[in-house]
């Protein structure tokens, strides 16, 4: 069977490589011709886990074109994995799977299966299927095959998943896609193409949701002297809750959760249905994710002139993948407010200048960014920054403040260590810094 993916991003490239591993023949097609040319010459668009060794071993069995009518004329199935971005009203953005549908219509020349991997509204498959009626009846059946990856984990998490879910309307159109991943070792979900496309979103927004609960626990914890993190370990150990997702932090990023929740929010209100949980999910995780700013006003009234170094930009460690990052909202406040931002990342910061040109100063190394600080601001959980000894802090920083919103370190790691050190839903340690800084 020959297969054709459009897109080359996070999901059409993995998913190609991933079905390259197994044996099939696979087409990447994409119109941004730059991705397409470093990945004819061996080279990975973005940084993921394991993705240029995986590219090394398995490119020279995929075509990679942005040529349509070389990727569609005599494909068997087209998966499509292009984006369905967020619109201003918070509905998803069709543009991008529409403009391929009409690609495909244009090129191929016997038919194919379209296998919509892109998240999509509930009820788009139908209306995709209407579209190629309309154009040419009977040659083109759709299916829904979402999909579950995250970035960072993108590559064993399609080649061991959890499960896949087939949405189809006949059984022919089901059993192509299964003859897809028949080699896959785990349960296939087979259901209609409405129930399919719902379970992704169903997904996401129950992960997210229980973030944003987890955080609302976590800054309760605060204030009432609980300590979070053996309140997620006393909640997960329950199997009916489970230990994932229940990391407290500085809100949900990246280019799923954001969109997904406010895109299935308003799904609902166009059925004139309120989805209270997943509104309250939105909401919470909104002010989650300027929460260390307003925990740095706890301790500078003014940032103006205060040197202000930032741990990681990224929205998860393992990718350089910026879209929705809390650390930006983060740093556009602090950079309003007139503070010197200083920022460290070990993957993202060519993304960040480019895309935020003179926002902020990029440091190579985390020596170098929190030198001479007045506060230290922790964003995203690397290594890195998990491995980085709690003194080095008081040893470079002028005033060495740390807020943490990954909860990198145990809080007793710093017991002693001269640095005051605020994180997530624990207490604070050091604050008689602040009272000798008072003093003086
Ligand atoms: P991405 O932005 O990384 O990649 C999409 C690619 O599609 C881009 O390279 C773009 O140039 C290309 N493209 C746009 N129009 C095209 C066309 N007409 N023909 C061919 N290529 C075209 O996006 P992504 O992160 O891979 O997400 C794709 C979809 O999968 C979205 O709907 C997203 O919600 C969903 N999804 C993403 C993830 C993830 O972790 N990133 C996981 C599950 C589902
Ligand atoms: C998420 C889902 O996990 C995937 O299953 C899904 O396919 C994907 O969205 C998608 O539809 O695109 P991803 O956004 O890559 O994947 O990353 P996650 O690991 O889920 O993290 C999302 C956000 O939640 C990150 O900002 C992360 O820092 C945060 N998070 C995650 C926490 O704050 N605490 C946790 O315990 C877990």
């Amino acid at each position: 069977m020959k297969i054709t993916i459009a897109g080359a991003g996070y999901v059409g490239l993995v998913t190609g490589l991933c079905l390259s591993s197994k044996g099939l023949s696979v087409t990447i097609l994409d119109v941004d011709s730059n991705k397409i040319e470093m990945l004819q010459n061996g080279k990975a668009p973005f940084h993921e886990n394991g993705l240029d060794e995986f590219l090394e071993t398995y490119r020279s069995n995929i075509t990679f074109t942005t040529d349509p009518e070389e990727a569609y004329q005599h494909t068997d199935a087209v998966m499509l994995a292009v984006p369905t971005p967020e619109k201003k009203d918070g509905s998803a953005n069709l543009e991008y799977l529409y403009d391929a549908c009409g690609q495909i219509v244009k090129y191929s020349k016997k038919g194919c299966t379209i296998i919509v991997k892109s998240t999509v509204p509930v009820g788009t498959g139908d209306k995709l299927e209407r579209f190629f009626f309309n154009k040419a009846p009977g040659l083109f059946h759709v299916a829904s095959n979402p999909e579950f990856l995250a970035q960072g984990t993108a590559i064993q998490d399609t080649l061991s998943p959890a499960r896949i879910v087939i949405g189809a309307q006949e059984r022919t159109t089901a059993q192509l896609v299964w003859e897809i991943y028949k080699s896959f070792d785990c349960e296939i979900v087979v259901t209609n193409r409405r129930s399919a496309e719902m379970i992704k979103y169903a997904a996401n927004d129950f992960l997210a949701l229980k973030l944003s609960y987890i955080n609302e626990i976590a800054n309760l914890c605060e204030i009432v002297g609980a300590d979070v993190e053996t309140v997620s370990l006393g909640i997960g150990l329950d199997p009916r809750i489970g230990r994932q997702y229940l990391r407290p932090g500085t809100g949900y990023g990246g280019s799923c959760f954001p969109k997904d929740t406010k895109a299935l929010h308003w799904l609902a209100r166009y059925h004139d249905y309120e989805l209270k949980t997943i509104k309250a999910t939105i909401e919470v995780n909104e002010s989650q994710k300027v929460r260390l700013f307003k925990k740095a006003k706890k301790y500078y009234e003014n940032l103006s002139g205060l040197t202000v170094a930032v741990l990681g930009l990224a929205f998860k460690p393992g990718t350089d993948d910026l879209r929705e990052a809390p650390s930006l909202d983060v740093i556009n406040l602090l950079a309003e407010e007139g503070a010197n931002v200083r920022v460290w990342d070990p993957v993202a910061t060519d993304n960040f200048t480019k895309q935020h040109p003179g926002l902020a100063t990029a440091c190579q190394t985390i020596d170098e960014a929190i030198k001479d600080a007045d506060i230290c601001l922790i964003m995203t959980e690397w290594d890195e920054v998990k491995s980085y000894a709690p003194e080095d802090y008081a040893r470079f920083m002028e005033t060495p403040i740390v807020i943490d919103g990954r909860n990198c370190y145990p809080v007793t790691s710093f017991v002693g260590s001269g640095v005051l050190y605020d994180s997530i839903g624990r207490r604070a340690v050091g604050t008689e810094l602040l009272e000798k800084k008072e003093a003086a």
